[in-house]
C-alpha cells in the first residue's frame, strides 16, 4: 500500500452508451471501498464524467452516487463544455485511480493513457490490453495467435460496403466460409449494441449496414448453438481465476434488452459443468488475460456446446460490469472473496504495478 490511508479516485459515468451501467457499477465499488475494514484504509473521491465527457467536481459525483441516476443537465458543471478540459482540483489528492467506466473512452485505453501520464497508479489494464480487449478484430487476432479456440469469423471495413463489387465478394466469402446464421458486430462497442443475428442475405446486408453505422470495422461470426460461460480473473503479478458462472436467458441470444432486464436473464453460479470443462475455462481465461497483457481485473466469456463438448472463447472485458448483480463481483463472492475484499485487492494490485515510472 502507498500509505496507511490511500486516497482513491473513482472515475465513473462517461460518454459511452454504457453510462447508466457505469453509475450502478460505481455505486457498488464506492460502497465497498467505504464499507467494513476498508473505511479505515481508503478515502474515496468520486469523479463523475457526464454524458458530454466533462469531468465534474466530487460533490456532483457524490450526488450522482446517492441518486443512482445522472443529474439533470442544469445541475452539472459542464453546461456548454464538452470532453476533457482539466482535472477537478480535488484530483490532486488522488493517489490511485479506479476507473469504473465501460465502453469507448473508458475501457479502450484512452483514459488509461491519461492515467499513465499522471504517473499515479490505476486499477486495471493499461493502454495496450484495454485497446485489445475493446476492439474485437484486434482481440480475435491476438487470441488466434495464442492458439485459443474461437468460432470462425471474418472482418471487413465499413467502406467495403459502399462498392457493389466488393459487397458481392463479401457476401460470397461469408456464405462459403461462415454461412447462416451468423452474427454481425461492430468491432468496438459492448452491451450487444449494434449486433444482429442474420439468417439470409437481405438480413446480412441490413446487419452490415447497421454495424457500419456504429463503427468502421465489422466482424461477422458463425452463429453457434451454445451455452454462455463467464470466468472472472483477478491479479497483479500472480493471477487467479474464479469459479465459472453461466448466463441463462429466455431469448434467442443475449441482446441488449435481455442483458439489462433482470426478468429475462439469470446468473447460474457455479455453472453445472463437468470438472474438465471448468478447468479448461479457467485455464483459457488466464491465458487470454496474459495474452493481451491485462492487469488487475477482467471477465472472460466463452461459448460451450455441451453436445459436441466444444469450447470457444468469445471475448475478454477489461472493465467488466461491477453492479451488485454483475457476474464479476458475484463470481468472486462465490469464490470466497467479498466485494469489500475484492476492491481492496484491486487497489493493491494497482499500487504494486511495476510500470509507473516508465
Ligand atoms: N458467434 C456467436 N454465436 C452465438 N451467439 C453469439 C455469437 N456472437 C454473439 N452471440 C450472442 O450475442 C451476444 C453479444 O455478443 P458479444 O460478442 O459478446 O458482444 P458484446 O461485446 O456487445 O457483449 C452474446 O452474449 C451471445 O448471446
Ligand atoms: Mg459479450
Amino acid at each position: 500500500m502507498l500509505s496507511s490511508r490511500t486516497c482513491v479516485g473513482v472515475v465513473f459515468g462517461g460518454d459511452s452508451g454504457e453510462h447508466a451501467v457505469s453509475i450502478l457499477s460505481a455505486i457498488t465499488v464506492v460502497k465497498a471501498l467505504r464499507g467494513g475494514e476498508n473505511r479505515h484504509h481508503f478515502d474515496v473521491i468520486p469523479i463523475y464524467i457526464d454524458k458530454k465527457g466533462f469531468w465534474n467536481a466530487p460533490e456532483i459525483g457524490e450526488q450522482v452516487l446517492t441518486n443512482g441516476i445522472f443529474p439533470k443537465e442544469e445541475c452539472i458543471a459542464s453546461k456548454n463544455e464538452r470532453g476533457f478540459i482539466s482535472f477537478p482540483v480535488e484530483c490532486e489528492k488522488i493517489q490511485v485511480w479506479f476507473p469504473v467506466l465501460h465502453g469507448p473512452n473508458g475501457e479502450d485505453g484512452s483514459i488509461q493513457g491519461l492515467f499513465q501520464l499522471t504517473k499515479k497508479p490505476f486499477v486495471g489494464s493499461g493502454v495496450l490490453a484495454s485497446a485489445l480487449g475493446m476492439d474485437k478484430v484486434a482481440m480475435k487476432a491476438a487470441f488466434s495467435a495464442a492458439g485459443l479456440s474461437q468460432v470462425p469469423y471474418q472482418f471487413f471495413n465499413a467502406s467495403d460496403l459502399n462498392n457493389e463489387e466488393s459487397l458481392a465478394s463479401i457476401f460470397k466469402n461469408i456464405e462459403s466460409a461462415i454461412n447462416y446464421p451468423c452474427f454481425v458486430k461492430p468491432a468496438n462497442l459492448g452491451s450487444s449494441l449494434g449486433i444482429s443475428k442474420v439468417f439470409e442475405r437481405k438480413q446480412l446486408k441490413e446487419g452490415l449496414q447497421q454495424a457500419a453505422s456504429f463503427d468502421q470495422r465489422i466482424i461477422v461470426e458463425q452463429g453457434v448453438q451454445a451455452r454462455e460461460l463467464e470466468c472472472a480473473v483477478l491479479g497483479g503479478n500472480e493471477i487467479e481465476a474464479s469459479i465459472v458462472g453461466e448466463i441463462i436467458f429466455n431469448a434467442d441470444w443475449y441482446d441488449y434488452e435481455t442483458k439489462y432486464s433482470s426478468e429475462h436473464s439469470q446468473a447460474l453460479i457455479p455453472a453445472p459443468l463437468p470438472p474438465s470443462i471448468k478447468k479448461e475455462v479457467q485455464e483459457q481465461a488466464l491465458k487470454a488475460f496474459n495474452t493481451i497483457d491485462a492487469k488487475g481485473l477482467a471477465r472472460v466469456d466463452f461459448f460451450y456446446d455441451d453436445v459436441s463438448n466444444q469450447l470457444w472463447i468469445n471475448e475478454i472485458n477489461t472493465l467488466p460490469g461491477f453492479t451488485s448483480q454483475s457476474m464479476y463481483p458475484m463470481l468472486w463472492e462465490a469464490s470466497g472473496l467479498t466485494t469489500e475484499d475484492l476492491v481492496c485487492k484491486l487497489v493493491q494490485t494497482a499500487s504494486n504495478k511495476s510500470n509507473l515510472n516508465q
